[in-house]
């Protein structure tokens, strides 16, 4: 017979956790005064207000950057910032299987061929050997996700773009305040994306930023993002093909406001995922995101782990039940590696790359170890858990241990 406390909950048992961990987004008077001080300004759109200007040069500071062009989502900064780099119709550009599906519209959008590469099965990064593989004469540029907010292999990245004349964007949607050898993640390639969706470390419901040292690039994104207008130019003349993608100044207070917490916030998440990682590696068949010593801050955006049914004795579906039933909130992620998503089966691109479709054939793409991850191992848990204390990551780690052991028993 077991007791109460080892029979696990999903049987009936008691569950390790009963309380709520924390919940996200995180707000108090402050966010309100300055919202409220941007709602009664009456100045509500960027090209009246100062919100926005002052969130973008303070997000670049922090950065290390000159330039930051805040934009309505990470989706958009991330095709603006390709069709700045001077991408030409059909040009290919190397993104993750393992992403949101954000990574590679993007660059349909920009009317260039994403060409998919598989990541690396400890650290769920672009793997850099396959990265030089699939280059060809037509790529032009590559897009690493620092994904879960740990930093790809950008020393890697970098060289292999040297070596190609490669535009490097980084995808730091999930990586706000992480750091790639204390550099901060989107200033080491020559433009970084950050997104502001709800879900995001640092958020504003919606909204992005792309941030950059390279003066030409930024004035091109600016542009972009501002209907093709340029500095000093007739306001009805419109210089390239461009829309309306400027922040409101609504989510600019916003984000100001949310922008004094992240500090903190980053180094909470970094410390309780070191510890939780270092926990939960112990248990046969649990194996954390493996964090190479260039991430020398981890933003945990997602603490993400794989889980190997046969060591750990039973299947991740079973896993993921019991811990939910323990109180501890995980998810399996994304259901199929990206190039498996209909929109690029039935190369459903409306009117892009409509001489390129014959020769492309996203069926073939091999990438097994996102295939692994979708299907049979990865785990994710949300950053909100990671802002709580060393008693919460005590629970986390409990749970797991006590769905490992009781699982075994089936
Ligand atoms: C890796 C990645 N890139 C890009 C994006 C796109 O950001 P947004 O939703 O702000 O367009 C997301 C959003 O979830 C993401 O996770």
């Amino acid at each position: 017979m077991t007791s109460g406390a080892t029979t696990l909950a999903v049987r009936g048992g008691t569950p390790v956790r009963t309380r709520p961990f924390p919940t996200w987004p995180v707000f108090d008077g402050s966010d309100e005064a300055r919202v409220l001080e941007a709602l009664r300004s009456g100045k509500w759109g960027r090209l009246a207000g100062d919100q926005v200007d002052q969130f973008e040069q303070r997000f670049a500071a922090m950065h290390g950057c000159r330039y930051g062009i805040a934009m309505v989502n990470g989706t958009v900064t991330l095709r603006i910032a390709l069709m700045a780099a001077g991408l030409q119709a059909e040009d290919e550009v190397i993104v993750p299987t393992y992403t949101f599906l954000s990574t590679a519209t993007a660059v349909v959008e920009a009317n260039a061929v994403p060409v998919f590469v598989d990541v690396d099965l400890a650290t769920f990064n672009l793997d850099p050997a396959a990265v030089q593989a699939a280059i060809t004469p037509r790529t032009r540029a590559v897009v690493p996700v620092h994904f879960a907010g740990q930093t790809a292999d950008l020393d890697a990245i970098r060289d292999i773009a040297a070596r190609h004349d490669l535009f490097v964007l980084e995808d730091a949607a999930h990586a706000h305040g992480a750091r790639h050898w204390e550099r901060p993640a989107g200033s080491v390639g020559h433009a970084g994306s950050f997104s502001f969706q709800s879900s995001k470390n640092l958020t504003s419901g919606e909204g992005g930023i792309l941030v950059t040292n390279d003066e030409q690039l930024a004035a091109r994104c600016r542009s972009i993002h501002n209907c093709g207008r340029v500095p000093g130019g007739v306001w009805y003349e419109h210089h390239v093909i461009s829309g309306n993608y400027r922040l409101g100044e609504l989510q600019g207070a916003l984000l100001n406001a949310q922008l004094e917490r992240l500090e903190r916030q980053t180094a909470t998440r970094d410390a309780n995922g070191r510890a939780l990682a270092a926990r939960l590696a112990a248990i046969p068949g649990v194996h954390p995101q493996q964090r190479p010593e260039w991430c020398t801050r981890h933003s945990q955006h997602l603490f993400m782990l794989r889980l190997d049914a046969e060591t750990f004795g039973a299947p991740r579906e079973a896993a993921i039940e019991a811990l939910q039933a323990e109180g501890i909130p995980c998810v399996s992620g994304y259901g199929y590696p990206l190039p498996e998503q209909p929109l690029f089966r039935n190369k459903a691109f409306g009117p892009y790359l409509p001489h390129a479709r014959a020769r492309l054939d996203y069926t073939q793409v091999s990438c097994p170890h996102s295939q692994r991850l979708c299907r049979e191992q990865a785990v994710w848990l949300d950053q909100s858990l990671l802002l709580g204390t060393d008693e919460d990551m005590r629970d986390i780690g409990d749970a797991f241990e006590k769905v490992h052991a009781g699982l075994q028993t089936t």
